[in-house]
């Protein structure tokens, strides 16, 4: 089988601390500074990813260690040059297709230009996130026993990459889909232009607030750096799908909102025995804070195409095809991944939590009556 290499980086100052033990108790500034300047590296050698007809495949995680922010901020150039650095670093252990993991992908023209200049080709996984994204926040829905078809649904980063295919994929299954971006211009254009295909009604806005106090199914999926959905927006016994990395719900949600079910929407249990191991430190784990067995949905995606032996560029840029989307899905399915258990704010969600967010959204729904 193929091998692969996946660009990863910091969404936090916690998880640089994840990455290099060694950060703890340096100051954010100190810490941004090292970043700025510190070249890409090999961090974990990933093993033990094996189908149920026994293909097996071995890849790398490679870290381009800039923080979010830094990504936005600094000129294009110097980032893209990190990330071509970090794949070139890929291919000599051996990768023969790379994903692009969060804002490495995100960054630019979402992965065009790198594809281009990178030596194998490239993929930023969000086809299969897209999948695993929809299929999450259904699951949740049906755990909170909401019956999909009569709901009103809002997509927060509508025009992105992902947004815009889940809109289209959520559309069928709800009675009406608001779309959600800053950008009004570009959000009325891709509206107008979908708009009557969509099979349910549908509309469109800047204002984040307002469209979630309407929706009792949200999916986010911005580069925003701060958090955009606030406790004090969400309906009543709403879900909430998180597929936005770094996360964009406010952590106050789960301390002030115990109606409401949040689930991080990328997360996919891998098949085998898959092993994150430090290179620097042979025989201890990778921490990316992940329980053991899971990956994102987009490392997994570039797993599959390389049990595939499916080297190519598969997604790239905005203007998904729901046909991609599907067929990641399916390889994905067949290669033994699937849906991890549902997971809110680092935590699991235990049954006994749905319970509790069940009731706690009824005993609302009687105060409110
Ligand atoms: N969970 C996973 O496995 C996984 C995998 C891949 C990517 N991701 C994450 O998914 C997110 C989206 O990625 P993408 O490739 O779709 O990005 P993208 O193509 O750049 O799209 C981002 C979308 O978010 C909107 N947006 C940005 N800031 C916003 C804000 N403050 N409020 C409302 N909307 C905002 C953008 O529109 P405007 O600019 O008009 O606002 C755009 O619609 C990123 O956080 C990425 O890291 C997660």
């Amino acid at each position: 089988m193929s091998k692969f290499c996946f660009v990863i980086h910091p969404l936090s100052l916690e998880d640089v601390v994840r990455y290099e033990p060694g950060a703890r108790g340096k100051g954010q500034p100190i810490i941004a500074k090292i970043l700025e300047w510190m070249p890409a590296y090999a961090a974990a050698h990933v093993v033990g990813v094996r189908t149920p007809d026994g293909r097996e495949t071995e890849g790398w995680f490679v870290a381009a260690p800039l923080l979010p922010q830094q990504m936005l901020e600094f000129p294009r150039e110097r980032v893209y040059e990190r990330i071509l650095k970090a794949i070139e670093i890929g291919v000599e252990l051996g990768a023969e297709v790379a994903g692009l993991g969060a804002f490495t992908g995100v960054v630019g023209d979402g992965g065009v230009t790198i594809a281009e200049r990178s030596p194998i080709p490239v993929t930023t996984g969000n086809s299969l996130t897209i999948a695993a994204g929809v299929r999450s926040l259904f699951r949740a829905a049906n755990e909170m026993s909401i019956d999909a078809a009569g709901t009103t649904a809002v997509v927060v980063g509508a025009t992105g990459s992902i947004g815009a295919a889940c809109v289209e994929l959520i559309a069928p299954r709800v009675a009406h889909v608001i779309l959600v971006a800053r950008n009004e211009t570009r959000l009325r254009k891709f509206h107008e232009r979908i708009r009557e295909e969509l099979p349910c009604t549908s509309s469109a806005t800047t204002d984040i607030a307002e469209a979630v106090r309407r929706s009792d199914l949200v999916l986010t999926a911005t580069t925003s750096t701060s958090e955009v959905i606030e406790p004090e927006d969400l309906r009543t016994g709403a879900v909430v799908c998180e597929l936005s990395l770094p996360h964009d719900v406010s952590r106050r949600v789960a301390a002030e909102r115990p109606d409401v079910l949040v689930v991080e929407g990328g997360n996919m249990r891998a098949p085998g025995d898959m092993h994150w191991w430090r290179v620097r430190e042979p025989g201890t784990p990778f921490d990316m804070g992940l329980p053991q067995g899971t990956a994102l949905a987009c490392m997994s995606e570039t797993m599959v195409l390389a049990l595939e032996n499916r080297c190519e560029s598969y997604t790239l840029g905005r203007g998904i095809e729901l046909a991609k989307v599907r067929e990641i899905d399916a390889l994905a399915e067949r290669d033994g991944f699937s849906l991890a258990d549902m997971r809110a704010f680092d935590l699991p969600i235990t049954r006994e939590h749905i319970a509790r967010t069940r009731a706690a959204a009824e005993q609302r729904r009687a105060v409110s009556a």
